[in-house]
């Protein structure tokens, strides 16, 4: 493209509308926000025309989708680069469209004195409103090039987005969500802890002021990243504000040799202008229809039993045998063998490492219990945890090298473990074939892939190496996919430290918190949905008193937490009441009769008073939908709140049913029972709302609604 000339591309989508402009020398975004009805072409740049102000240069320096130095932008430039020490001035001059359609763009620039090419590679989902755009630098001559930084897009955002959603967490205490105003300068969250995080999630959501479930412009980015990562929110001193996302590199972690790129993660973004909860069906749609396996999205999500907190390290055939007895009697489709089945692995100071069956407690291997459980009609699953090795591990004392390091400083403890130096083509080789015996060898249908300590000494060799090992750990999952198409795998990481569109591309569920406590679960999955559908959020219903927090919650509560995610159990089915064992199986019964429409459904968060969480699933015509409600705390007022639902078809006769809770022993549900069986429009039960019954904190019950049929409309 010659200097001067520009060109107007428009991506169109149900609700959003992104245009770019394609110069010589830069790839701009004149506009991201509500879909436009007919493409703008010139009158976006009539319209959006900027005269310099008093006080500013001439010619005011663009926010590109990678703005550089050497453009004279004065805000977070994209890309930083130097051949030791010059060259650091790279602004391509050249553009050449690689690929054009109305869903892709694949360009390239070419800055000829810095003999540096960029391309960008945008994708666009119409159907999920959504872009997932990436960069690639490559070095065109002989000279090292050092790339410092090369995010995977900058994105501008109209001047009124000044406020942000950000994720943190930690370990038991994910997706928290943190809102504030973005004053001028900027807001950064870096990671350098080798995987996601806990600490932070890589995704960022801007809005105005005002911007609720339901209503006002909500822009949303993430990193499909597990790694370290940076996001950046910047609002400029001329009004203008921009996002930011890459990876978050080491020093002198890309040298690039002629003819090497470096290739950014990919970046997703999206914009719903009537706020959070239809920016998050955006996303989930993008899951569940690009990324899932097309086997896993066609599956009924099996409902899981697993062994972690019933039985820790005390794994003994006896008790795992009746442990499945019971899981298959109260519903569950598939059993998990949590950590402790392999050598040495009595505690978390031994056998990381060591990935064969420990012949001590499993004399005949794992056979026989995998036998008994495919007998009960359940899958059978196990866990590892391949990135790491305990110093007390066989596989540790005959190579003590294979374990990354920063030279001769000492390590940093954490859960006994160290890691794997997963760039060596050896410790690969090695894991590989460990797992691909014990896949070969016994009838093992789900992996969960556990990774339990941030990296804290990303270096192999003497260099940097966290960007590889990302990289690396995606390649030793793929391997293992190619080699064992139909297991199906889970991403774990400490909890949800591994939870990310990354990882998604290789596995198919993640391990949400480790924390099963239901009360702090429901605020956890809440965080997650803004990006995660339901159908990857693993939820077990944990044993009564919480191992975590020690807070004891009914079977009902816990029940109704797990129901909405991937669910599951996780406790000591030995502990059951009769009364609570009645209650387990009727919840998993009812999630098995309702399994389509929760993890194929629209989520639609409800707004409410503070002590409460609620939210309703829908399927795609507004025809059935399940409403949660739970009581998180104390209720300021005397009187319960009214619930307005959301999402319904106004017209629509709803038939009203009660699911949750079955006994009145918590909440008193006769006030609400009564309407059992009754109908209502959707417009009542959005504007008028229901009278909710007086609730105690830590309870929850679970609404359904059904369209009534023509007939039975009119006959009432
Ligand atoms: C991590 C996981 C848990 C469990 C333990 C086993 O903490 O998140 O679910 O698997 O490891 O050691």
């Amino acid at each position: 493209m010659s200097k001067g000339t520009a060109e107007i591309l428009q991506f169109d989508g149900l609700r959003s509308s992104l245009c770019l402009e394609l110069r010589h020398d830069a790839l701009l975004v004149p506009y991201w926000g509500e879909r436009l009805p007919v493409s703008t072409g010139d009158r976006i740049a009539r319209l959006r025309a900027r005269t310099p102000a008093v006080g500013t240069p001439s010619v005011e320096p663009p926010i590109t989708l990678a703005p550089t130095i050497a453009s004279g932008f004065a805000g977070s430039p994209a890309i930083e680069l130097h051949r030791a020490g010059l060259g650091w001035d790279f602004h391509p001059s050249r553009s050449a469209v690689l690929e054009r359609t109305d869903s892709r763009l694949h360009v390239s620039f070419v800055d000829p004195v810095t003999d540096v090419e960029l391309t960008m590679t945008l994708h666009w989902y119409a159907a999920c409103d959504l872009l997932k755009v990436r960069h690639s630098l490559k070095n065109l001559n002989a000279n090292g090039l050092t790339v410092n930084s090369c995010c995977a897009a900058t994105l501008p955002l109209p001047g009124d987005c000044t406020w942000l959603t950000s994720f943190s967490g930690r370990w038991a205490g994910e997706f928290q969500r943190t809102t504030h105003v973005l004053p001028i300068g900027s807001f950064v969250r870096e990671n350098l802890r080798g995987r996601t995080s806990h600490a932070s999630f890589p995704g960022l959501l801007a809005h105005l002021p005002n911007t609720t479930e339901h209503n006002g412009a909500a822009y949303g980015v993430h990193l499909g990243w597990s790694g370290n990562h940076r996001l950046l929110a910047e609002r400029l001193n001329d009004g203008r504000v921009l996002m930011q996302a890459g990876e978050r590199l080491m020093p002198g972690e890309i040298m690039l040799g002629r003819d090497e790129a470096y290739t950014t993660p990919w970046l997703f973004a999206s914009f719903s202008p009537d706020g959070f909860t239809p920016l998050s069906q955006n996303f989930h749609r993008f899951v569940r229809n690009e990324l899932l396996k097309p086997a896993v999205r066609e599956k009924p999500r099996p409902v899981h039993y697993n062994t972690w907190e019933a039985l820790y390290f005390n794994h003994d055939i006896a008790r795992l045998k009746a442990l499945a007895d019971k899981a298959a009697s109260v519903g569950a489709d598939r059993f998990v063998l949590d950590d402790g089945w392999f050598h040495g692995r009595r505690h978390d100071a031994a056998g990381l490492g060591d990935w064969h069956v420990d012949s001590d407690v499993y004399p005949d291997g794992l056979a026989p219990l995998i036998d008994h459980v495919n007998a009960l009609g359940m899958e059978f699953g196990l866990w590892v945890e391949p990135e790491m090795v305990n110093p007390d591990s066989d596989l540790f004392r005959r190579h003590p090298d294979w374990v990354l390091s920063a030279g001769t400083v000492e390590q940093i403890p954490s859960r006994n473990q160290l890691v794997l130096d997963l760039g060596r083509r050896d410790v690969c080789d090695y894991l590989l074939g460990r797992l691909d015996q014990l896949l070969s060898e016994n009838n093992i249908q789900y992996l969960k892939w556990d990774m339990n300590r941030d990296v804290h000494h990303p270096g192999s060799m003497g260099r940097p190496s966290a960007r590889r090992q990302t990289r690396a750990v995606y390649g030793l999952i793929s391997a293992l996919r190619e080699k064992h198409p139909h297991v199906e795998i889970e991403s774990c990481s400490s909890g949800g430290a591994r939870t990310d569109f990354g990882i998604l591309e290789y596995t198919d569920r993640i391990w949400t918190s480790d924390s099963n406590d239901a009360l702090d679960r429901q605020d956890i999955q809440r965080g997650m949905s803004f990006f995660f559908p339901s159908n990857v959020m693993g939820a077990h219903i944990g044993p009564r008193t919480c191992h975590i927090t020690r807070r004891t919650h009914s079977m009902a509560l816990r029940a109704a937490t797990a129901f909405f995610g991937h669910m599951g159990m996780e406790m000591d089915l030995a502990e059951l009441t009769p009364e609570e064992e009645k209650a387990l199986v009727s919840a998993v019964a009812l999630h098995k009769s309702h399994r389509t429409l929760l993890h194929e459904g629209r989520l639609v968060r409800l707004e409410t008073a503070d002590c409460a969480i609620a939210f309703g699933v829908l399927d795609g015509n507004s025809t059935e939908a399940l409403f949660s409600y739970c009581q998180v705390a104390t209720r300021n007022e005397t009187s319960p709140e009214v619930l307005k639902l959301h999402g319904l078809d106004h017209e629509t006769m709803y038939r009203l049913t009660i699911v949750w809770p079955l006994s009145d022993a918590e909440i008193d549900m006769k006030p609400l029972r009564k309407l059992d069986g009754d109908a209502f429009t959707g417009a009542e039960l959005m504007a008028i709302g229901l009278q909710l019954p007086p609730m105690k904190p830590e309870t929850a019950l679970i609404i359904h609604l059904k369209a009534s049929s023509a007939a039975e409309a009119a006959a009432r």
